[in-house]
């Protein structure tokens, strides 16, 4: 049966190769290397002499979470930087050691790595507390995105940040200042809502307990705890051409990643209907279809002391 929206659960060798080529897929990976780098806060020592503590979920093999740390460095040059890696992957993770292994700008930082899920971390809590704590293209995967988001919230020292960086979906307007919001509805993020209504008992778990995560879900959840935030948007092309060739794996992989599916093309009445809403919400360009992958960047200042 086909169980929308848990590729990674269901197929997770799947669902790295998917990953692979999504990447493969996005037609200008700077715009949202230069999204996020703008959009991500950059935290400051709180007192003269004190350290900045980040604590990192799901870093995956690192590429995003030591620009960050560099971008800290940069800042203040200085300062005596501890990381905290959360990721449950012992591959992504040696990978990640690899990396800081190999970039002398990183070799002051002090690193301390938990080979475990957020679920796992955040079930043992040691009391420490962190200036900056992200969850980059992440919250997707972890059990329930509202216990994790309140987690890392307790975690986060007087003025420590929150980031949180995904798709974007399910935006409704909100009173918070400085929220710019897309009107309309396009996109990989609104594509998995779709699926939700074109197969509504297709498995009996609730959207929230899958993968398909988006970014409304996040403030929602933030407003519930009556937590201020600021977002931003940025929209990524993806090339989805090779979904349209019948024999093509990347095409498989691809339409697999796009709706967090295994093997999405085993079951056509799932494959046209999406195959249909990309190209109503795709541009063509020469031989390239392309889709957008909206993303969401949200970031939370914790300030008790007002
Ligand atoms: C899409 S990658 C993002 C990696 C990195 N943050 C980035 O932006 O490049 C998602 C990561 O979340 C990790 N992950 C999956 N389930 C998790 C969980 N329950 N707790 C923490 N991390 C998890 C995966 O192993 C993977 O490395």
């Amino acid at each position: 049966m086909l169980k929308v929206g848990r590729l990674i659960n269901d197929a997770p060798l799947r669902w790295s190769a998917a990953y692979k080529e999504f990447y493969r897929a996005v037609v200008e990976l700077r715009l949202y290397d230069e999204f996020w780098q703008k959009n991500v806060p950059i935290p400051t020592p709180r007192r003269e002499g004190t350290g900045v503590r980040v604590l990192s979920i799901g870093s995956g093999s690192g590429e995003v979470d030591s620009a960050i740390l560099r971008k800290i460095m940069q800042n203040q040059s200085s300062v005596n930087l501890y990381s905290r890696v959360v990721e449950p992957s012992a591959e992504r993770l040696r990978d990640f050691k690899d990396l800081v292994q190999q970039d002398t700008s990183l070799s002051t930082v002090k690193f301390d790595w938990r080979q475990q899920t957020v679920e796992e971390y955040f079930s043992e809590s040691d009391g420490a507390k962190f200036d900056l704590a992200h969850a980059i293209q992440v919250l997707y995967h972890v059990q329930d995105h509202h216990a994790t988001l309140r987690n890392m919230w307790e975690q986060l020292a007087d003025g420590g940040y929150l980031f949180a960086l995904l798709l974007s979906g399910m935006l409704t307007k909100t009173n918070h200042q400085h929220t710019r919001i897309f009107a309309d509805k396009i996109g990989q993020g609104e594509l998995q809502h779709e699926m939700w209504k074109w197969f509504p008992h297709e498995n009996d778990r609730d959207r929230l307990q899958t993968s398909h995560i988006t970014s409304g879900d996040v403030t929602r959840s933030l407003e519930s705890m009556g937590i201020s935030y600021v977002i931003a948007e940025v929209d990524v092309d993806i090339n989805i051409a090779e979904c349209y060739k019948e024999d093509s794996e990347t095409g498989r992989l691809l339409l697999d990643f796009l709706t967090q599916t295994s093997n999405v093309h085993a079951h056509p009445k799932m494959r046209s209907a999406v195959l249909e809403y990309c190209l109503r919400n795709s541009s063509m360009v020469d031989d390239k279809v392309l889709f957008k992958a909206r993303n969401a960047a949200i970031t939370a200042r914790k300030n008790t002391k007002k």
